[in-house]
């Protein structure tokens, strides 16, 4: 991974995927489409980024796709404040909290809002439950007695009590102009997610497809999003890329169908090799759900730094069709021949990042291991999504062992992502594969000379297996493909 424009020093949520870090990126998003779309009742799409402005109306995301923002007067740190909220322990918020009360005592406004939102005394909400971060949730997205608790808070950069700003909403959708002249009417958005293709489209695929309900549609594509704090490399960056697929049903069958794809979409990452113990499912309780949402859950994966979402899962009901149907003034509803009723889908969404997808099976690959009073750095990506198949090496650079060596080479090349080594000791050539996660390694030695057989290394156990020259290509085929 490089920098994006690092020689002009970086920008900063944008970076470059390099040669290894494209063909393991590309993986993931063809093992992610031949999943997902290989199914009688999913087609694919590939809509445009630039949609007409009215589709953000319609989202919702003109006026909800904002972050509250604050500023330390004194550092002039910049938080978001959601995220200011999250990394405080239930010890501070309870202090914040019992400071606010004080405070606002004599203020009989706040003071009777205050006990509205509180279902019980700040002391008898049970400690390690969730209460209080429930409570201070609340209270802190509300205007007036929000800044009263902000001013309760310490910055985290510089230390400073009270000096927050008052919130301020920052809508995360990049503008731009279409067409020559930069006019309020020709706005433009980079689209934020890739969903809303799929919405639009709806009814054009429908009808060209003649699927019936329930049936999906997927879609891989880039998204942008002005984020403020850009972090932890891919996790949070400004462009990005989604593998978004929509699942169109009855509305009676919500339910169930939310249930299969929260299944099925961790089948997937467990299909993939990622280990089992740093995935989990984050529900999200009621009050934190999206506009659109009637139930939602995460996958999250255990990276170094956390857990963190990969994945969103939603059961987004009607909303994003009937607000289409509202501001585009067509009718979306699908017509069902069986019961002669016509009416407008639920939609169950699955929205994988395939950069945050590429960042957790990046750090789920990684280990080292002690070989022979040395480490062994490996990357152990499944056969399937690593960048290099398979590396094919002469044991020396005589005896007829490079021609060998080329042919099969030649023969691989029009399969699979192979790589030629000929420099160095063999064991080196086998680590630096290792380092890559090259799941094979091919060497022809003197015994090929005799009998046309080469050694097969498989990458985790190092065991070596000798293979007919003749069955190598259909080894490599079953081994990586039908794996
Ligand atoms: N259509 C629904 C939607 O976009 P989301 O939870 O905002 O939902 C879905 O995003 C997925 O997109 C996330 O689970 C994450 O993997 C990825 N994603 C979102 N924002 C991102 C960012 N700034 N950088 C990298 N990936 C991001």
């Amino acid at each position: 991974m490089f920098q994006s424009s690092e020689i002009y020093g970086g920008l900063n949520g944008c970076w470059d995927y390099g040669p290894l870090g494209v063909e393991l990126l590309k993986n993931i998003k063809e093992e992610w489409w031949k999943f997902m779309t290989y199914r009688e009742n999913i087609e694919g799409l590939d809509a445009s980024i630039l949609m007409h402005p009215k589709v953000w109306q319609a989202s919702g995301h003109v006026e909800n796709f904002t972050d509250p923002m604050i500023d330390c007067r004194q550092c002039k740190a910049r938080f978001r404040v959601d995220i200011l909220a999250d990394s405080l322990n239930e010890k501070k918020k309870k202090k914040a909290l019992e400071g606010l009360k004080e405070k606002i005592i004599n203020n009989a406004l706040l003071s009777e809002k205050f006990e509205l939102i509180q279902s019980k005394t700040i002391a008898e909400h049970a400690e390690g439950s969730n209460e209080i971060d429930e409570l201070f949730d609340r209270l802190i997205e509300e205007n007036e007695i929000g800044g009263e608790l902000l001013a309760e808070l310490n910055c985290p950069q510089c230390g400073n009590k009270g000096t927050f700003t008052a919130a301020r909403q920052f809508n995360l959708m990049f503008k731009t102009f279409i067409g020559s002249i930069e006019d309020p009417n020709a706005v433009v958005y980079l689209r934020p997610e890739t969903a809303q293709g799929i919405f639009v489209n709806f009814l054009n695929v429908q009808g060209s497809s003649r699927q019936k309900l329930p049936f999906g549609i997927a879609q891989i594509g880039k998204a942008f999003r002005n984020e403020i704090n850009t972090k932890n490399f891919l996790f949070r960056t400004r462009e990005f890329e989604q593998m978004e697929m929509q699942f169109f049903v009855k509305p009676a069958e919500d339910k169930q169908w939310y249930d299969y794809w929260k299944a099925e979409r961790m089948k997937w990452f467990y299909s993939l090799g990622m280990t089992k113990d740093k995935l989990r499912y984050h529900d999200h309780p009621k009050n934190k759900l999206a506009h659109y949402a009637k139930e939602a859950t995460d996958i999250e994966y255990l990276f170094p730094f956390g857990w963190g979402e990969i994945e969103g899962i939603h059961n987004r009901t009607n909303f994003d069709l009937s607000r289409h149907e509202e501001f585009s003034g067509k009718s979306l509803k699908y017509f069902d021949e069986e019961s002669k009723e016509k009416f407008i889908p639920f939609i169950i969404e699955t929205s994988a990042g395939a950069s945050r997808s590429f960042m957790a099976f990046l750090t789920d690959a990684y280990s080292e291991e002690e070989v022979n009073g040395e480490t062994r750095a490996i990357l152990k990506f499944h056969p399937k999504l690593a960048p290099i198949k398979a590396a094919i090496f002469p044991l020396v650079n005589k005896d007829g062992m490079p021609e060998i060596s080329r042919n099969i080479e030649k023969d691989l090349r029009k399969y699979l992502k192979v790589f030629y080594d000929d420099k160095g000791a063999v064991g080196r050539r086998y680590r630096r594969q290792d380092e890559v996660g090259t799941p094979y390694c091919i060497t022809v030695d003197t015994q090929t000379l005799e009998d046309q057989t080469v050694t097969v290394r498989e990458r985790d156990s190092m065991l070596q297996e000798r293979i007919a020259i003749a069955n190598v290509k259909e080894y490599l085929l079953n081994k990586i493909i039908e794996d």
